[in-house]
């Protein structure tokens, strides 16, 4: 039985080194021996070429290195019968909440402020509001949005968070649809976004989405964090969101375009906090065993967990 690995912006030996220390008899390939190649029964991708998994006549099921799965389903050479599955572990999860809380803390504590006023020498104490005083809101909450939810609750901050379909969390508030996104919209202090990038989320955060923002909060005017997608968002838009302070900081991790083009002015911009698509790597150590799991589980006739809903998108 091979596996094909095609990863773009990873490296295939340290996932080869990963997946075959699970499972040394396996056979991992980079590319099929051809483009009809019968030997291969599971694909794990990153960002795959297209066609790459088009013809082949024996391949059971697709395995994403992330939680995301955009990358695949954007590839229309993709064939629809496939199962895609996606990465849920808690290792990705930490990482992503330990992200969360570190720039929801720094806005909250005014890391820019105090990194600005070091630069200057400047011994300025600013108020500082109680986590207790400051409405958390998130947008999207799976896997990744429920742990970083309970975790800001822990630390004392009022947390909502938004979902498509309606659920319910102890200690957060849960909101879903047109409804709540304008509910949270209005009430967040801080807004994380945890949604995955599909067509109902594509460049929801436009102009019109940042001035549904409160417009005055304990720390001035709300802050920004997305780590879900770039995709999700219009960067000029929040610049002038930035320019014209509704929005009074921002932490990006992801872009319209990655890496980010050297021009953007979001380089450069004292009030934005740039990461390179860096909130929660994929780990090889930590995932590899996983996938190999799953795929030995399948081969004995078991159901794929984590699958992705197609016509939902993710
Ligand atoms: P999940 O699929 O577990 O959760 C997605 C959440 O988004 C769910 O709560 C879902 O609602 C909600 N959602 C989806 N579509 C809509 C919509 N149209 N309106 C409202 N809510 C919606 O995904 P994960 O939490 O595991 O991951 C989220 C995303 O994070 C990934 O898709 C990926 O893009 C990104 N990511 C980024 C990383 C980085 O390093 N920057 C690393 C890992 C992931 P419902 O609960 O009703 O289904
Ligand atoms: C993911 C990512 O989707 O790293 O896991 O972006």
């Amino acid at each position: 039985m091979t596996i094909l690995l095609s990863v773009t912006g990873f490296d295939p030996t340290r996932w080869t080194e990963a997946l075959l220390g699970t499972a040394p008899d396996e056979r991992i390939v980079l590319r099929p021996s051809s483009a009809s190649d019968e030997s291969i029964r599971y694909a794990v991708v990153w960002k795959q070429p297209p066609h790459v998994l088009t013809d082949l006549p024996n391949l059971e099921a697709i395995f994403s290195l992330g939680a995301g799965v955009d990358h695949i389903l954007a590839d229309r050479t993709v064939p629809e019968h496939l199962p895609i599955v996606r990465i849920v572990a808690a290792d990705l999860t930490a990482r992503m909440s330990e992200y969360v809380v570190w720039r929801v803390l720094d806005h909250h504590r005014r890391g820019a402020t105090y990194r600005a006023q070091q630069a200057r020498g400047l011994w300025n104490e600013r108020r500082q509001p109680a986590a207790a005083d400051i409405q958390v809101g998130i947008l999207g909450l799976g896997e990744l949005g429920q742990d970083a939810a309970r975790k800001l609750a822990a630390l004392g901050f009022r947390v909502s968070g938004w979902s498509r379909r309606e659920k319910a969390l102890e200690g957060i508030e849960c909101l879903h649809g047109e409804d709540g996104l304008g509910r949270i919209l209005a009430s967040s202090d801080i807004l994380v976004v945890l949604l995955p990038l599909t067509p109902d989320t594509r460049g929801l955060i436009d102009d019109g989405f940042l001035s549904r923002l409160k417009r005055e909060t304990p720390l001035g005017t709300p802050m920004l964090i997305n780590a879900g997608r770039g995709g999700l968002q219009v960067d000029s838009a929040i610049l002038r969101a930035l320019n014209d302070n509704r929005l009074m900081e921002a932490s990006l991790d992801v872009f319209e375009r990655e890496p980010l083009p050297a021009a953007s002015p979001l380089w450069r911009h004292p009030r934005v906090f740039v990461t390179p698509h860096a909130a929660a790597s994929s780990d090889p150590a930590a995932l590899a065993p996983i996938i190999m799991q799953q795929i030995a589980a399948h081969r004995r006739g078991e159901p794929l967990a984590n699958l992705v809903d197609r016509a939902a998108g993710y």
